[in-house]
């Protein structure tokens, strides 16, 4: 079949297109999805940038896709041939719980994913696609949305009428975040170091923008937020604690711009401050976000589509992070 691999060589110079990956075969419990349609992650391009090389078995990369049920392995009960489908890449997570198990893992490594014609789950990591959505749009939604999800409501608590800040609103999991919060009842406040994706942000419901460029305490008059979800890391990470209410909660889960940062522990303590890790979300999440999504008919934001032959452009241009919303890979 035809794929997208990662092999023999560490980052990009181990990147190729094949047309002879092995089929992959269907176990007991499992089903066989051929794909329509994928989309990628920043975790993509770090799997890619920190997998060695020579020693790597070749992997198929993507956490995200939808498509069509091709084949069903025995003991599958709920699931026929036909059956239209997006993919659940939090393997062996099932119930909401403070913490993933142990055995908990992501679709896309060290497990082949996406970004081949046909890929073989387990039907508990299998969801009925959305009718509203296109295949496009189902494609995208899987690791970012549940991400969101569950660090908007099952960690921060997010509730109609709070303030949220969320900065770095390029981002796909914050494009995300700001639909459903905006769905949610919240007023949301975002940041970006550019002016097209505040534009951008504000056509899609943000209320309030701010430049990375600016004093944000300034430009919020002093007024602070409830909540603050956290994914750019070091370089945003102490600016976004200035704007946080006293006995409000951050919500960290990335950190695209650096690991550290110094924390002012006595100001932390003060302020009586909530700090949250989070990592995407169970299989239960996923459900409760593909619920909000349809009941709100939120539409996932769509920065550009590249056929799979092309994915390695795709990948440069989540590496350059110049896209706003999802990067799709059109497969079948
Ligand atoms: N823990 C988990 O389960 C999980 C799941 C999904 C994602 N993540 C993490 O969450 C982060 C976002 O993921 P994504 O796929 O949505 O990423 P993405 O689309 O690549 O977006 C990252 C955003 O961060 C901002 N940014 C990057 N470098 C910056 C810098 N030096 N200074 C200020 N802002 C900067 C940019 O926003 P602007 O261009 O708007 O400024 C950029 O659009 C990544 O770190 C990813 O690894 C974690």
């Amino acid at each position: 079949m035809k794929a997208f691999v990662h092999e023999g060589h560490k980052d990009f110079e181990g990147l190729s297109y094949r047309s002879d990956f092995p089929e992959p075969n269907v176990g007991a419990g499992d089903v066989k999805v051929a794909i329509k349609s994928a989309g990628l992650n920043h975790r993509d391009l770090f799997i890619v940038q920190k997998r060695h090389g020579a020693e790597d078995p070749a992997l198929v990369i993507g956490s995200d896709g939808t498509g069509v049920v091709v084949e069903t392995g025995e003991n599958v009960t709920g699931t026929h041939v036909g059956d239209e489908v997006v993919i659940i890449p939090s393997l062996r997570w099932e119930k909401k719980s403070p913490a993933p198990p142990e055995s908990f893992d992501i679709l896309g490594f060290p497990d082949n994913g996406t970004l081949a014609e046909q890929i073989v789950v387990s039907e508990k990591q299998i969801a009925p696609k959305p009718d509203y959505l296109t295949w496009e749009e189902a494609g995208v939604l899987p690791l970012s949305a549940l991400t969101g999800y569950r660090a908007l409501f099952t960690r921060g608590g997010l509730k109609s009428g709070d303030r949220v800040f969320i900065p770095g609103i390029g981002s796909g999991v914050a494009t995300y975040m700001l639909q459903m919060a905006k769905a949610a009842g919240a007023t949301v406040i975002v940041s970006s170091r550019s002016r097209e994706k505040l534009d951008k942000a504000k056509a899609l419901g943000a209320d309030i923008l701010l430049d990375n460029g600016q004093d944000w305490s300034k430009a919020l008059n002093g007024e602070k937020v409830d909540l603050v979800i956290e994914s750019v890391g070091a370089a945003t990470f102490h600016r976004s604690l200035e704007l946080l209410k006293a006995g409000g909660t951050i919500v960290s889960f990335g950190a695209s711009a650096g690991d550290e940062f110094p924390l002012n522990i006595r100001e932390f303590f003060y302020n009586q401050w909530s700090l949250h890790g989070s990592t995407m979300g169970s299989i239960e999440e996923f459900h409760e976000m593909l619920d909000l999504f349809s009941k709100s008919q939120i539409h996932p934001v769509i920065d550009s589509t590249y056929n799979l032959k092309d994915a390695e452009k795709a990948l440069e241009r989540l590496k350059n992070g110049s896209q706003f919303g999802k990067i799709a890979i059109r497969i079948s």
